[in-house]
């Protein structure tokens, strides 16, 4: 295939205002939407911005939206689309802009912040730990989030309800809370502190109606409805509905 110009339509403007505005680029073998976005950026507006940094789909940081999509701008080959078609590339909706395609993402690490770390096991010293492989590879596929935030920009739940931010923590931060929670050596029930039931309580797990959608985008594969989720969903309503947990409840209360 030789070069080609394409049609593309990208965002432009700042806090108080923009719009799409229309760019014709020369595309050549091989390249991503990254590398149509820093040819123009070259060659017609000097002044775009842009973030990335790896262009490897190992930063997260060049996430955006292409066509409507959330897509990592590195790891999106221009040979998916068609020659005629015209490319739409914007800013994460679901937070603010910055100017032209970069957005605040300070919302998920304040969300980050929330979730009380890993509680060490106190009878065991540093190396002593053991974990069965299965548990390892459990947590395993959670830890290569890249942190691109695709999914928080997906979900519905937030995606254009702004006042449901302060109550959900967001698909990543709720699949963080269930790998914590499924690790075997974390002692944070011995401090008092049940991650299921404020999953549920604090962090909005309630919200998630397993639409799937921030799967579908994860650059990483990673499964966070059907592995993360739904099995925390579910160990959250056997809690619930214990009939220990639900007497103790009641007699707490009485107490009280
Ligand atoms: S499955 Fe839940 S967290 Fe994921 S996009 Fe749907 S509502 Fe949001
Ligand atoms: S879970 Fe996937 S989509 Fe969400 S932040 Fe991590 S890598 Fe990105
Ligand atoms: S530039 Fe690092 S993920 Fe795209």
């Amino acid at each position: 295939m030789s070069a080609y110009q394409a049609r593309f339509k990208v965002w432009r403007g700042d806090p108080s205002g923009g719009g799409l505005e229309d760019f014709t680029v020369e595309v050549n073998d091989g390249e991503v939407v990254l590398d149509i976005i820093h040819r123009l950026q070259a060659t017609q507006v000097s002044d775009l911005a842009v973030r990335w940094n790896c262009k490897a789909g190992k930063c997260g940081s060049c996430s955006a939206e292409i066509n409507g999509r959330p897509r990592l701008m590195c790891m999106t080959r221009m040979s998916v689309f068609s020659k005629e078609e015209t490319i739409t590339v914007t800013p994460l909706r679901a937070f603010p802009v910055v100017r032209d395609l970069v957005t605040d993402v300070s919302f998920n690490y304040e969300k980050a912040r929330e979730i009380p770390a890993f509680v060490p096991p106190p009878e065991l010293a540093a190396g002593e730990y053991r974990m069965q492989q299965m548990d390892v590879e459990r947590s395993q596929e959670f830890r290569k989030c890249i942190e691109c935030f695709l999914c928080q920009d997906t979900c519905h739940v937030v995606r254009d309800h702004e006042e449901n931010k302060e109550a959900f923590a967001g698909p990543r931060f709720l699949m963080r809370i269930a790998e914590l929670d499924m690790h075997p050596l974390d002692a944070a029930a011995g401090t008092g502190l049940d991650r299921r039931t404020t999953a549920q309580d604090e962090h909005g797990l309630g919200y998630c109606n397993i639409t799937k959608c921030c799967t579908e985008v994860c650059p990483e594969g990673i499964k966070i409805t059907d592995n993360a989720l739904i099995p925390m969903k579910e160990r959250a309503a056997d809690r619930k509905y214990d009939p220990l947990v639900w007497l103790g409840n009641k007699i707490r209360r009485r107490e009280s």
